[in-house]
């Protein structure tokens, strides 16, 4: 087949193939070469040739970020590898889901240890068969106890519990009622079940909707994330569940990053608003994010949880979660509920960013979490503006459609509890530098940096507290590669 034939086939085709097989990756997107449906009528190789095509144009243009490898973990500053260039740079992280740092906090390190030790490698087994371990019910157990709720279960990521969990719940007689934002897991989920979606976050739109699936089917649950993930907006719960209630409808809300951020008590959007646990009837979650591990679970009335154990196939069949995991979520989970400066330093951090970018002409939408969405509209701005802050040293996200919807293309940045003042002028102004090295769009809008305060909650001795754990962490990972060396001679 010719290189350009989709173009050929059909004439709406939205790109056109270089003659020799690549694709212009700063010009075609994610969806165009992978799930626009006029590739299904090419066989596999044809499908293969493009993508690779594509790919091999983004590794050529530089633009292909996720390649870059991290030489340490998760850290508020990274030594990163770019295969394509050959280069290994330090940069900033404002690309990561670890809020509250939890990922590199040396308790939890060690709890990880320590599981690995006693536990070993992996759990053997389905939880339902023998893979069960006590380490895991603890964890169950502490998110119940979290969440005020009577069961938990945690799955191997936050992914596979909204699947699991939606897919055992729905059947011809019920329908899935979406805010069209939800996280892909959620839609997935729902995929060949029936839906319906409703504006994102829209009242008259989610209350129009229940009363066309009142009319049509037997059971409906409703489906919200707490904070949107592309967006770092808050489902507006106290309204959504009033409409469940007069429709008699279920509430499913997706905490992923609320857990562990938003709220008085950090623990998600039912602290936030001040409601009781039983506003939302399936609680489901990340240990992925604020936690700093991975799993995910759902949580909520045992009679719904005890279903799930059996219906979620998800759950079922599938070897139990890393038991390392459970560990570090454990630790992670205790700590952040006491350990409140943590928070409080993360939304001094995140205040402060929010002011800096405000001062720039930017849209960066109605965020009102760690997660700041750099709406610039522009898919080809959005890559070029990523790379540039990359070589300048600041890792952030580039995040085009599918992702969001086309015309909201955008760069995502985080802000991390740990991150300091330089660190996060640095993160501003590079973004800053970039846009405008891209197009002269900002030139003139910063204002005085000083109209800002910021003042630092970790204290000094917190910080060298924080850096002498994480030495004997160092220590004692070291001690155990010595040990099990010596066991392997
Ligand atoms: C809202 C939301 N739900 C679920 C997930 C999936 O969680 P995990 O990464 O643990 O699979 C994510 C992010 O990845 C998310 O943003």
């Amino acid at each position: 087949m010719e290189p350009n034939a989709i173009s050929q086939k059909n004439e709406d085709a939205s790109f056109e193939l270089f003659r020799k097989t690549k694709i212009d990756a700063k010009k075609h997107t994610l969806y165009e070469t992978l799930i626009d449906p006029r590739l299904d009528n090419l066989d596999f190789d044809e499908r293969f040739t493009i993508f690779n095509g594509w790919q091999e144009d983004m590794a050529l243009k530089r633009i292909a970020h996720h390649q870059r490898q991290g030489l340490n973990g998760c850290g508020v500053e990274r030594t990163i590898f770019d295969p394509t260039t050959g280069n290994t740079k330090r940069m900033i992280n404002f690309a990561s889901n670890d809020y509250l740092n939890m990922t590199q906090h040396p308790s939890v390190i060690n709890a990880g240890i320590k599981a690995l030790q006693h536990y070993g490698a992996g759990a053997g087994a389905a939880c339902n068969a023998s893979g069960q371990t006590k380490i895991k019910s603890n964890l169950e157990k502490e998110i119940s106890e979290t969440f005020e709720t009577e069961r938990t279960l945690v799955f191997n990521s936050g992914y596979t519990t909204n699947i699991g969990v939606l897919t055992a719940l729905l059947r011809s007689n019920d329908v899935a009622i979406v805010d069209m934002y939800a996280h892909s897991s959620i839609m997935d989920g729902v995929e060949n079940r029936n839906k319906m979606l409703f504006k994102h976050n829209d009242m008259a739109s989610l209350e129009s909707v229940l009363r066309r699936a009142d009319r049509q089917y037997a059971n409906k649950i409703v489906i919200v994330d707490g904070v949107y993930s592309m967006d770092g907006d808050i489902a507006n719960i106290p309204e959504i569940s009033a409409l469940c209630k007069k429709y008699n409808a279920l509430l499913m809300v997706d905490e992923a990053h609320a857990f562990g951020v938003i709220g008085k008590n950090g623990l998600g959007i039912l602290d936030h608003f001040n409601m009781p646990s039983e506003t939302i009837d399936i609680l489901v979650g990340t240990l992925s994010k604020a936690i700093g591990s991975s799993g995910g679970f759902v949580t909520g009335k045992k009679k719904i949880i005890n279903y799930l154990e059996f219906a979620s196939r998800t759950y079922l069949c599938t070897t139990a979660p890393f038991i390392a995991s459970n560990a570090t979520a454990l630790e992670a989970i205790r700590i952040i509920k006491q350990d409140t400066e943590r928070r409080k330093n993360l939304w001094k951090n995140i205040n402060y960013f929010k002011l800096k970018l405000k001062q720039l002409s930017l849209n960066i939408g109605k965020t009102e979490s760690g997660i700041f969405p750099i709406i610039l509209a522009d898919h080809n701005k959005v890559l070029e503006v990523t790379t540039i802050m990359g070589n300048n040293g600041v890792q952030a996200c580039g995040i085009p459609y599918p992702l969001v919807p086309r015309k909201l293309a955008r760069i995502r940045m985080t802000v991390t509890s740990e991150m300091t003042l330089d660190q996060l002028n640095k993160g501003y102004t590079e973004l800053y530098n970039a846009i405008d090295t891209y197009d002269n769009s900002l030139t003139g809008s910063v204002v005085n940096d000083d109209a800002i305060q910021y003042q630092q909650t970790i204290s000094k001795e917190k910080q060298q507290l924080i850096s002498e754990e994480r030495q004997s962490v160092l220590i004692s990972k070291k001690e155990h590669t010595q040990t099990v060396k010596v066991e392997r001679r």
